[in-house]
């Protein structure tokens, strides 16, 4: 049981992100003090919206320059704070050097917060943002699952750095940060395992995030002529802040949350959008033939591999979401209004315009 005081300061690592920005906005509105780690504090693109969301809250924000592959660099941030959210890591599935890339700010910036958290006598609790990623690989695993579905025991044992680093990288990270957790009793470990997560973005042009390249992809006709029916979870990023507030402040709360409110597929997603916005966007209409995508997908997209197709085109994604209902009583909003929103704020912001 670890019981927070919502009157002490609150760390949130890479806070401008498009997961973080949502965490942020709640804590604020909540009135409590941010303590806002992130690498350019004095880039307004990239933190103007979090000071405005703090501007129209009962909140205060203070912003700290962080990095995560340098150690101690978040100990100013963290002093004084009970609970630490530790969300900073690389979401990219476009790198070069995936051990410099996405390995190492994942698996040694997780050391580095969670060591500096056993230095700082006020950390009660830390809530890292890891991934079902760290749970499985292709939506095959899943099918694969004891049980035929994924939960919070199972680990990913899939990917490597030449398949699927980014999900090698949380793997690493969210068991670096069990194996740090277990050696001292100063505050307790809880993961947040998320989905995919699409949803508006607080500011869609402060973040590189995976998710916002997705819906560009559905939106801006690469996949005009059909998309993969690829299994995957889907969680809103509005709930997905919500699940990382519960995860803070609920005392009983322990141990790893899959968060994930849909099952359902890429074609379903793209689907979903075409009442509202099918008239004056080039979406998906209908499946792209598995057969086709072997043939031609390997040459379209570098991710695309034979491999890849073969273990998630047509294979259901389940994930198992009662944990995190039971035990922080949570719900999920409808995909139909996620995707729709999510949408929406690209069009708004100018990011993806009608034909
Ligand atoms: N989006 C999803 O579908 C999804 C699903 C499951 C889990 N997650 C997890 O959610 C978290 C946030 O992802 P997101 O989608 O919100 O992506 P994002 O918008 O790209 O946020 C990533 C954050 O990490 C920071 N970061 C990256 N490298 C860093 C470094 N070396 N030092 C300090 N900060 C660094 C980024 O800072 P800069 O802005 O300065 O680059 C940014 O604040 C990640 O842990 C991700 O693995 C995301």
């Amino acid at each position: 049981m670890t019981k927070i005081d919502k009157t002490k300061p609150v760390l949130v690592t890479g806070a401008n992100g498009y997961v973080a920005s949502w965490l942020v906005k709640r804590l604020l509105d909540e009135g409590m003090t941010v303590h806002a780690a992130v690498r350019s504090p004095e880039n307004d693109t990239k933190v103007g919206h979090l000071k405005e969301a703090a501007a129209k809250s009962n909140g205060r924000i203070k912003f700290f320059k962080s990095d995560l592959l340098e150690a101690d660099s978040y100990k100013d941030a963290m002093e004084g704070c009970e609970l630490v959210y530790h969300t900073a890591s690389p979401f990219t599935t476009d790198v070069k050097d995936p051990q410099k890339e996405l390995i190492e700010p994942a698996e040694q910036g997780t050391a580095n917060v969670l060591n500096t958290a056993n230095e700082v006598s006020s950390v009660k609790r830390v809530v890292v943002t890891s991934s079902c990623a760290a749970i499985y690989t292709d939506a095959i695993d899943t099918v694969n699952a004891p049980g035929g579905q994924l939960t919070e025991d199972i680990w990913n044992t899939t990917a490597s750095l030449d398949y699927q680093p980014y999900s090698l990288s949380k793997t690493l990270a969210e068991k670096k940060a069990w194996e740090i957790a277990d050696q001292q009793s100063q505050w307790d470990l809880i993961a947040v395992n998320p989905c995919l997560v699409l949803g508006p973005a607080l500011n869609p042009n402060a973040t590189t995030s995976e998710s916002i390249n997705i819906l560009k992809m559905l939106g801006g006709g690469d996949m005009k002529m059909g998309a993969p029916k690829m299994g995957v979870g889907l969680v809103d990023v509005r709930d997905l802040a919500e699940a990382h507030f519960k995860a803070g402040y609920t005392p009983e709360a322990k141990g790893r949350y899959i968060t994930a409110a849909h099952n359902t597929d890429f074609l379903s997603m793209g689907t979903a959008l075409l009442p509202k916005y099918g008239a004056n966007f080039p979406l998906p209409k209908k499946a792209l033939p598995k057969w086709l995508l072997m043939l031609v997908g390997p040459m379209t997209n570098k991710l695309f591999t034979r491999k890849f197709i073969r273990n998630n085109v047509n294979v259901p994604w389940k994930a198992d979401n009662s944990k995190i209902k039971n035990e922080l009583g949570m719900s999920f909003r409808p995909m139909q209004e996620t995707m729709e929103d999510s949408f929406q704020a690209l069009i708004d912001a100018e990011i993806l315009k009608a034909k």
